[in-house]
């Protein structure tokens, strides 16, 4: 059993491989929060001595032992209005105008298995991989009860939250914030971790050291967003990548989310997590009940590294419902940065014929397919062919790619809508505005209404009909822009604080018919690149296009900050043109290949347009990513260096968890004259054994001389401890960012 119950000292402990958390039912009922990290032994009562703090009050009841306060004491999931004053999880308010929520332990449930929430994505679990416990809290003043969900997934060192909050009163109620999580860390200074970012610049690393007052990290775009990912990690300041204590953060959303991190008057820290309480206001007639998105929580203390492949197992084994995410993927070619909107039949064609020719999988037709799509101005909503650019259809163009030996992939963007286009004029209100206002314009489109079953209806019908009539293994799911003008005409006024957690409703219902129903189709998520990167998109998509920066360089930052949370199976990843479409830089088509091979691996620029010498790199690159496919997928990503903290070079590694195998990837960002050795560690080695080293460079203007250990022929078999302990030294790299792969094999 990984959750215990201690009546006598009416302790929860709930316990994974390496990990315990415990909650208390404390005095009065309030339920608190003991314990949560390495896993021990004991009851975790004895750290919380009582203390008299000045203006940190008491209950009534305990009103003259005056060393018992709410506001000193860890909760699990804290109310408002009642004493705390440091961040509240729960905001509401009741139809006679009472603030504010008092929480206490009303009952509990130890169940087997994973507990699920319906209308939204969340973990699964296999028979005895997890355990559920229900910590049901009341407030029968305010007619509330909250029902704290943890599953416990003992083998894979992961706690799931979730709350379900329920009217039981004869009121209505009005939830004004209805986090997800509460996570109080009472002893410890930490710092925060986080994954900001732009468009085309997404999940760049922020680490800080959290100091009194409150940190925030959210979205507040109708979309997880490309600016603030929700995924948050704290970690001691001492911590690296190999060591030190972690715990992460990770809701299980794609919508409008909000981590906090308070530390307190007492240098105690506070996270809260859920759904982003702006423009957020639920009500909840008697009987109604409202249920808070599930969010991850994990904690190692083997560091960044070891909390990554915590998450990177947990997204591929436990969320990602789709069987693909751990099958190989195809190599694809995508036709958008080698033709944008301007493409025919034949066009398209002819890429195909290249990319079949030198090994592609795959052929992804991307935006420009439909309606009057000639460019981004018009034609969303039209989801009919454009027989202009595709004479014979897409039935036509599809026999046509299957002829050739490829699958076919369709770009898509069902969630939103021109103005220029026959959708919008036969219904205007389904697009999101705000009565009397101009909408606010995203690339020059509107946003679909989803919060309406009707439009989400009608995009099931659309898309389940382009699924059944044509042969397509892929879809591109791609949504540019973010929302604005969250108004519902089919809501009522006092429910429209309620439209954008609806919208993420109906296009998680809508997902989840799809994909349900089209389980074969490979499902790329995608938001003008990485701009719903998370979870919850994760649950339905093995794939997610990561950046609309293509540029190999800059991509190694992107990736290299996507990887702290998310599986590198699931990070779409291409070679494309040179020089880049967003910066304008040159890199040899090796190292854009290296760079793309940490994630899906695929190519999206004209084939047409290389050299005889450059197909014939495209051939081996593809032969080699068959080589390595499977260790890429399975195997364990670590993060060897990055070139923001060493000015020089970024390097990765993909090992075998076994050990049996291991990839490590070099790229040189910065060169340099005289440069200091290029020197590395390797990871997840077996210290004992035997490995064979192949070493590939990759630079189109690299001397051959300068490719090789000049003088020293290099030696063949290391022993893993060597490599890990002493390490490796690589030769010079020269030139235009240069790289290298390093393929370890064990004898
Ligand atoms: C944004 C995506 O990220 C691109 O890859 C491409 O599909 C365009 N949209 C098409 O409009």
């Amino acid at each position: 059993m990984s959750i215990q119950f201690q009546p006598e000292e009416k302790t929860f402990t709930l316990c994974t491989r390496h990990t315990a958390y415990q909650i208390q039912i404390g005095p009065l009922g309030y339920l608190l929060h003991l314990y949560y990290g390495r896993r021990a032994e004991g009851t975790f009562d004895y750290l919380y001595r009582p203390k008299d703090c000045g203006f940190s009050p008491n209950p009534y009841e305990l009103r003259l032992d005056r060393d018992w306060s709410l506001d000193l004491l860890p909760q699990e999931y804290s109310g408002s209005n009642g004493g705390d004053y440091r961040l509240s999880s729960l905001n509401l308010v009741t139809d006679s105008g009472v603030w504010g929520a008092d929480l206490r332990y009303v009952r509990h449930a130890i169940t087997s298995g994973k507990y699920t929430l319906p209308s939204m994505p969340s973990a699964f679990a296999r028979d005895g991989e997890a355990e559920t416990l229900s910590i049901v809290l009341g407030d029968p003043a305010a007619g509330v009860e909250v029902e704290l969900l943890y599953g416990v997934y003992e083998a894979r060192d992961v706690i799931t939250r979730a709350v379900r909050i329920a009217n039981t009163g004869s009121g209505v109620l009005r939830l004004e914030k209805a986090a997800s999580v509460c996570l109080d860390l009472p002893f410890g200074t930490w710092d925060l971790i986080h994954f900001h970012g732009r468009h085309a610049m997404e999940r760049q690393v922020d680490r800080s050291p959290l100091s009194p007052g409150i940190r925030t990290v959210s979205s507040r775009r109708g979309a997880s967003s490309h600016q603030e990912n929700p995924f948050v990690l704290l970690c001691q300041h001492s911590a690296t990548e190999d060591h030190g204590e972690c715990y992460g953060v990770m809701p299980v959303y794609s919508g409008n989310h909000k981590t906090e991190a308070e530390v307190d008057q007492m240098g105690s820290v506070r996270v809260v997590s859920g759904i982003h309480d702006q423009q957020f206001s639920w009500k909840l007639e008697p009987g109604e009940g409202f249920d808070a998105p599930e969010v991850l929580l994990a904690y190692t203390d083997q560091g960044l590294t070891g909390l990554s492949h915590l998450y990177h197992r947990f997204l591929r084994q436990n969320l990602c419902r789709s069987s693909l995410m751990n099958r190989p993927r195809p190599v694809l070619l995508n036709n958008w940065e080698a033709t944008y909107f301007q493409f025919q039949e034949d066009t398209i064609l002819q890429i195909a014929r290249e990319a079949k020719d030198l090994g592609v999988e795959l052929l992804v037709l991307d935006d420009g397919w439909f309606g009057q799509r000639d460019d981004d101005n018009r034609g969303l909503g039209d989801w009919y062919v454009n027989t202009r650019k595709l004479p014979e259809g897409l039935e036509g163009l599809i026999a046509k790619i299957h002829d050739l030996g490829l699958q076919f992939g369709l770009w898509v963007e069902p969630e939103s809508v021109n103005e220029d286009s026959d959708l919008y004029r036969r219904h205007p209100d389904w697009a999101l505005t705000v009565p009397g206002r101009k909408p606010t314009m995203g690339r020059n489109q509107l946003v679909l209404d989803l919060s309406r079953k009707e439009v989400t209806d009608w995009l099931y019908a659309t898309f389940s009909e382009i699924l059944r009539r044509y042969d397509i293994q892929y879809i591109k799911w791609d949504m540019n822009r973010n929302l604005a003008d969250a108004y519902s005409p089919a809501l009522p006024p006092d429910r429209q604080g309620e439209v954008l957690h609806r919208y993420m409703l109906g296009l998680y219902a809508l997902l989840d018919r799809l994909t349900r129903e089209f389980p074969a189709v490979l499902f790329e998520g995608c938001s003008g690149g990485g701009g719903r990167f998370d979870a919850g998109m994760l649950a339905y998509s093995p794939q997610i296009w990561c950046s609309d920066d293509t540029d190999a360089i800059e991509r190694l930052s992107i990736q290299y900050g996507t990887s702290f949370g998310y599986p590198m199976p699931a990070v779409g990843a291409h070679v494309s043109a040179v020089p880049s479409h967003q910066t304008g830089r040159s890199t040899p088509i090796g190292t854009r290949a290296v760079v793309a091979m940490a994630g899906t691996f695929g190519y999206e620029l004209d084939l047409k347009r290389l050299s005889d010498d450059e197909k014939n790199q495209v051939r081996r690159q593809i032969a080699r990513f068959h080589e390595y496919d499977a260790l890429l997928r399975d195997g364990d990503y670590y993060r060897l260096a990055v070139s923001a903290e060493n000015h020089a070079f970024t390097a990765w590694e993909f090992a075998a968890p076994d050990g049996s195998e291991a990839l490590v990837s070099v790229v040189l960002t910065h060169p340099q004259a005289n440069p200091r050795p290029l020197h590395l560690r390797f990871q997840g080695l077996d210290e004992l054994g035997q490995y064979t080293l192949r070493q590939e460079v990759f630079g189109n203007l690299v001397p051959d001389d300068l490719l090789h250990m000049k003088g020293r022929k290099p030696q063949q078999v290391y022993s893993g401890a060597a490599l890990m302990y002493g390490g490796y030294t690589l030769p010079d790299l020269f030139g235009d960012y240069p790289s290298a792969q390093i393929y370890l094999k064990r004898l």
